[in-house]
């Protein structure tokens, strides 16, 4: 596996590829990477036969109150597992070199980015796309690949590849679960023990709202309240949203189909955790 540091070179590189004929995907990631990201590396593997994974912890999606300096980094062991998973290059650029002096230009999704985490978060999308802008551009890569559990991010990065004509094809991958049913998140690293058992609090309001669903409830303000009722019973915890939305347009459904995804954002301590499902059989596969 090659590690990349610099734009100039990632170029350089991906057009030799293009030379030789051979297929690119990319896999962004802010590093620190657990069975989720390693997934991803898998599922770009099946579709090309060059995957490149970039990790670049973007300081424009953080505002100056959330955990950039404290965001987890594990340089030599990301490299060592990426490697393992026959990445051929790991693209990690230094953030002078991805915003260089005098950068001002900002890729910004409007409507989609001002529903629910865009709600506590107003500047984190317009960072998430700028960065994804660009790695696209530099890499220029047939598919990108990207987890569900950020299933906002998802929909906000197709909805600007769609409106900007960008020709990559998007792949989402389902979320991946610790045994015990908790999404994995690099910052589950944040977590005390006790928080970490509250933490489940979000696997088992999923699972009862789907119990719900499947007993006939289709009223997202009945589920909705359950859910919160399961939430507060595992703990004191700071509930961000429950939102029954729309998994394409985001918007508030009242009542609940196959399009319908049950929405989370919890904090508990400090540690801010978000987890989603679809409720109704054949809408997904991970509650
Ligand atoms: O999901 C992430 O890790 C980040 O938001 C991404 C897509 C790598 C952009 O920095």
């Amino acid at each position: 596996m090659e590690i990349i540091k610099t734009v100039a070179e990632m170029s350089r590189w991906v057009q030799e590829q293009r030379t030789k004929g051979h297929t690119l995907a990319l896999v962004p990631t802010m590093g620190f990477f657990h069975e989720g990201h390693l997934s991803l590396m898998r599922r770009a593997g099946e579709l090309v036969d060059r995957v490149i994974v970039s990790l670049f912890v973007n300081p424009s999606q953080f505002a100056a109150h959330e955990d950039l300096d404290a965001y987890p980094r594990a340089f030599a062991r990301d490299a060592a597992l990426a490697e393992a998973e026959g990445v051929a290059v790991l693209f990690c650029p230094e953030v002078d070199d991805i915003y260089p002096p005098g950068f001002q230009t900002t890729v910004a999704v409007s409507e989609l980015t001002s529903k629910l985490c865009g709600k506590s978060r107003p500047h984190h999308f317009a960072g998430v796309t700028t960065v994804v802008a660009k790695l696209f551009n530099i890499v220029a890569p047939q598919y990108a690949v990207f987890g569900e559990k950020d299933f906002q991010q998802l929909a906000v990065i197709r909805r600007m590849v769609r409106d900007l004509n960008m020709q990559v094809s998007l792949v989402g991958h389902a979320i991946v679960r610790e045994k015990d049913g908790l999404a994995m998140s690099s910052r589950n690293a944040y977590l005390s023990k006790a928080e970490r058992r509250q933490a489940l609090c979000l696997w088992h309001a999923l699972q009862e709202a789907k119990a719900l669903v499947q007993a006939g409830e289709r009223h997202s303000g009945r589920v909705a309240k359950r859910v919160r009722d399961v939430l507060l019973a595992h703990g004191p915890c700071q509930i961000d949203y429950i939102e029954l939305v729309n998994r394409d347009t985001l918007e508030r459904s009242s009542t609940i189909d196959h399009r319908v995804l049950l929405a989370l954002a919890v904090r508990i301590g400090t540690t801010r955790l978000i987890d989603n499902a679809c409720l109704l059989h054949g809408g997904d596969k991970n509650v």
